[in-house]
């Protein structure tokens, strides 16, 4: 037994380590939506309605696989910032943007969308939730008046959207928000 002390000792110090690696991930990973895709014909009506141009500097929050900034770079030739706070997802959207060949004009960073400064954007895109859009106001509120935030299928509560739309895209009623700020109180 004593012979085996050390040999002991590495095992317990690995299994603590390896217990505390997983419950950092899980505590880092936590997203409040889960990844769900926004179907093609959505992204591309998101940014139509945003009326995105070249000139816009367009954010996505939770940006998944990164199909929605990588829309916007393809089709318009502005510049696009992903975040989302799964590291895979960041991973994956960062190959994404590689693929798609708009690694000079897309960022894909790993951080969490509530310690966002969003002033330098002029579009925001959403597929989140509603309580979600909502803790997200106080942010929203910072950005430049003109801006525009689109948002799939959830609402902002309390804050009256300038367009609401109600389409059959792809075979599907699908719902989508947008506001132009500074926003406008319901
Ligand atoms: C419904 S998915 C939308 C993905 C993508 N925007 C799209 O429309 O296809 C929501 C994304 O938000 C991310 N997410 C959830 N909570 C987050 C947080 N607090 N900070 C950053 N990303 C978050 C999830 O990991 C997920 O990828």
């Amino acid at each position: 037994m004593r012979r085996n002390l050390p040999l002991i000792l590495v095992l317990l110090a690995l299994a603590g380590a390896a217990v505390a690696y997983y419950e950092l991930k899980i505590r880092d990973v936590n997203p409040d939506v889960p990844f769900v895709v926004t179907p093609p014909g959505v992204v591309n009506r998101m940014l139509e309605v945003a009326g995105v141009t070249k000139d816009d500097v367009v954010y996505d929050l939770g940006c998944g696989d990164g199909r929605i900034v990588i829309a916007a770079a393809k089709k318009y030739g502005c510049k696009a910032f992903g975040f989302d706070i799964n590291p895979d997802l960041v991973g994956e959207a960062r190959a994404n943007v590689e693929k798609a060949g708009v690694a000079d004009l897309v960022t894909i960073s790993r951080a969490d969308i509530f310690d966002l400064d969003l002033r330098e954007a002029s579009v925001v895109t959403l597929f989140l939730s509603v309580p979600v859009n909502a803790r997200l106001i106080p942010q929203l509120q910072q950005l430049r008046p003109g801006s525009r935030i689109v948002s799939f299928a959830f609402h902002m509560p309390g804050i009256k959207p300038r367009h609401y739309f109600e389409e059959d895209i792809d075979g599907r009623r699908q719902r989508i928000y947008l506001w132009v700020t500074p926003l406008e109180k319901e």
